[in-house]
């Protein structure tokens, strides 16, 4: 089981460390890059929260390794749901605001991108956890 857990870690980092610039990144945006960059976070949020959801999975190998995560890894699955939301209200708003509107849509980035990384420092806790038992 360990095995499956460590490969699948590895298989994702590569998109969990484009996902960590992109969301640095993100939080010093301009509102020339916010559209493409929005676009850029959605499509990659799309793939990496169904690549830790699916079967076989991230949660998945978690949840073989020890069911004392379950709450944990409940409230994540959660969060993806509620942060892929907030990521596509975002951009839709971002191809539609004008200029004047965009300090609040930038604001509002910023704290969804915080939430995000601590969504994904608490999930990679978890793991190196697991990992380290
Ligand atoms: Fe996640
Ligand atoms: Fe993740």
């Amino acid at each position: 089981m360990e095995a499956n857990l460590s490969q699948i870690v590895s298989d994702i980092d590569v998109q969990h460390q484009h996902l960590k610039k992109l969301v640095n990144d993100l939080k010093d945006c301009d509102h020339v890059h916010l559209v493409p960059m929005l676009e850029e976070l959605t499509t990659l949020l799309d793939d990496h929260f169904m690549r830790e959801t699916c079967a076989g999975g991230l949660y998945d190998a978690v949840g073989a390794k020890s069911m004392e995560h379950q709450e944990e890894v409940e409230r994540l699955e959660r969060e993806h749901v509620l942060m892929s939301s907030a990521c596509r209200g975002l951009l839709a708003r971002a191809k539609l605001a004008a200029e004047s509107a965009e300090h609040a849509l930038l604001l509002e980035l910023r704290e969804v991108m915080k939430c995000l990384a601590d969504h994904e420092k608490r999930e990679n806790n978890m793991v190196n956890r697991l990992l380290n038992a």
